[in-house]
C-alpha cells in the first residue's frame, strides 16, 4: 500500500518519563486513511498531527459509529522498538468493524500500515522502566447525512502516545467497586466490541466509584445482574482456593488480549484456568471465606493490575491483605518481561521493528 507522507515542520520536544502518565502526550504525526463505498480503503498518509475537519452531520458524532484499539510498542534494553500481537488488536478491530457496520481493512494491509506509522514514529518509544509507546488505531463513520444506517464512508486513523502507568497506583493493588446498578453491556449488544459508546455509557458508574475512593468499577453481566463480567478498562481473573477463574467470554465482556497472554502463560505453567460464569455469590463467598487468594485485572493499558479490595453493596472485602499475590506477580513479571525484551518470547508474540 502507497503511504504518503508529509513531515511536521514544528516537531516537538519530547515530555520527560516521569511526567507520562496516560494518554496526555501525542508524537508529531498520526496516520489517516479513507474509505468510501466506491473507492474501498484509499488515500492512506502520514500527516502532522493536528485537529481533523469534521462535517457537523458526521456519522459518529450523531449515532456513535465509532471503534478504537489499544496496543503498545516497546523498546527493548538493545534499543529496539517492538510491538505485542499487534494481528489479535487488528482483527478485533475488525470484528469491532463487523457489528458497528463498519468497513473491515484486510489484516496484512492493517498490520503493514501500523508496522509503517510506529516505525516513522519510533524515536518517540520512551525507555524509561513501565514506559511505552500506546498506539490507539480508530475508526469512525463519517458519511454527511443524519440518516441511520450502514455507514458508506469512514476514517481510520492511528495516533500514539508515549505514556507511563494507567493507573497513579502504578503496580501496587487498587481498590474496585462492583457496580449494582448500571450495567455496561448484554449479549446481543455491543459489549464484546471495543466501541466508544460502551465507554460513555459507562462513565456514570465509574465517576460515582471514583467519587468514593476506588479506580474503577467491576460490572454484572446486564440481565440478572448476578455474574461478574469485567471492570471498566480490563478484563478481570481470581484465584479461588488455588484455581484461577476468569468469566468466560459470553458475547457481552471484551475478548481482552492480555487476558488470552494471561491464560495461554499460565496453562504453559500447568495452572488450571477455569473461562466460566462466575456469579457474585460464588465470588461472596470467597471474599467472606478467605478462599479468594487473588484478584487482579489485566488490559493493555493497565497492563497486570492487582485488586486489593473489592466492595460489594457497601461492604469491603479486602484481598490477600491488600498486598500483590505471587500469581498476580508472576504475569506481571512474565507479560513485561515478553513485552520489553527481558524474557525470551516463546509465544512469537513480539513484532520488532527494523531500527531507523
Ligand atoms: N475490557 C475493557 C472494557 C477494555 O477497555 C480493555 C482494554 O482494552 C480490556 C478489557 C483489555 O483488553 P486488552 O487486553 O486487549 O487491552
Ligand atoms: C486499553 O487497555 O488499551 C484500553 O483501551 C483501555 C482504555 C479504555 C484506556
Amino acid at each position: 500500500m502507497q503511504i504518503t507522507i508529509t513531515k511536521t515542520t514544528a516537531p516537538k520536544e519530547k515530555p520527560a518519563s516521569d511526567i507520562l502518565g496516560f494518554g496526555q502526550y501525542f508524537t508529531d504525526h498520526m496516520f489517516m486513511m479513507d474509505y468510501s463505498a466506491e473507492q474501498g480503503w484509499h488515500n492512506a498518509r502520514i500527516v502532522p498531527f493536528g485537529p481533523l475537519a469534521i462535517h457537523p452531520a458526521c456519522t459518529a458524532l450523531h449515532y456513535g459509529s465509532e471503534i478504537f484499539e489499544g496496543l503498545k510498542a516497546y523498546r527493548r534494553a538493545d534499543g529496539v522498538v517492538q510491538m505485542f500481537r499487534p494481528m489479535e488488536n487488528i482483527r478485533r478491530m475488525n470484528n469491532s468493524a463487523e457489528r458497528l457496520c463498519l468497513p473491515t481493512i484486510p489484516e496484512e494491509e492493517a498490520l503493514e500500515v501500523l508496522t509503517a506509522f510506529v516505525q516513522f514514529e519510533q524515536d518517540w518509544t520512551p525507555s524509561a522502566p513501565g514506559t511505552s509507546l500506546y498506539l490507539r488505531p480508530f475508526m469512525f463513520g463519517s458519511d454527511e447525512t443524519l440518516g441511520v444506517h450502514a455507514v458508506h464512508n469512514a476514517q481510520f486513523i492511528i495516533i500514539a502516545s508515549p505514556v507511563g502507568s494507567y493507573y497513579k497506583e502504578g503496580i501496587n493493588p487498587v481498590r474496585i467497586m462492583i457496580e449494582d446498578e448500571d450495567v455496561r453491556a448484554v449479549r446481543g449488544g455491543t459489549g464484546e466490541a471495543k466501541c466508544g459508546g460502551n465507554y460513555a455509557a459507562s462513565n456514570r458508574a465509574g465517576q460515582r466509584a471514583e467519587e468514593k475512593g476506588y479506580s474503577q468499577v467491576l460490572w454484572l453481566d446486564g440481565v440478572e445482574r448476578k455474574y461478574i463480567e469485567e471492570v471498566g478498562a480490563m478484563n478481570v481473573m481470581f484465584k479461588i482456593a488455588g484455581r484461577i477463574v476468569t468469566p468466560k467470554l459470553s458475547g457481552s465482556i471484551l475478548p481482552g488480549i492480555t487476558r488470552k497472554s494471561c491464560i495461554e502463560v499460565l496453562r504453559q505453567q500447568g495452572y488450571t484456568v477455569e473461562e466460566r460464569l462466575l456469579s457474585i455469590d460464588e465470588l461472596s463467598q470467597a471474599m467472606a471465606d478467605g478462599t479468594l487468594e487473588e484478584a487482579w485485572g489485566c488490559g493493555t493499558a493497565a497492563v497486570i493490575s492487582p485488586i486489593g479490595e473489592l466492595c460489594y453493596k457497601g461492604v469491603k472485602y479486602p484481598v490477600n491483605n491488600g498486598e500483590i499475590g505471587a500469581v498476580t506477580q508472576y504475569l506481571y513479571d512474565t507479560l513485561t518481561g515478553i513485552q520489553w525484551g527481558r524474557v525470551e518470547d516463546t509465544f512469537g508474540w513480539t513484532h520488532p521493528l527494523e531500527s531507523k
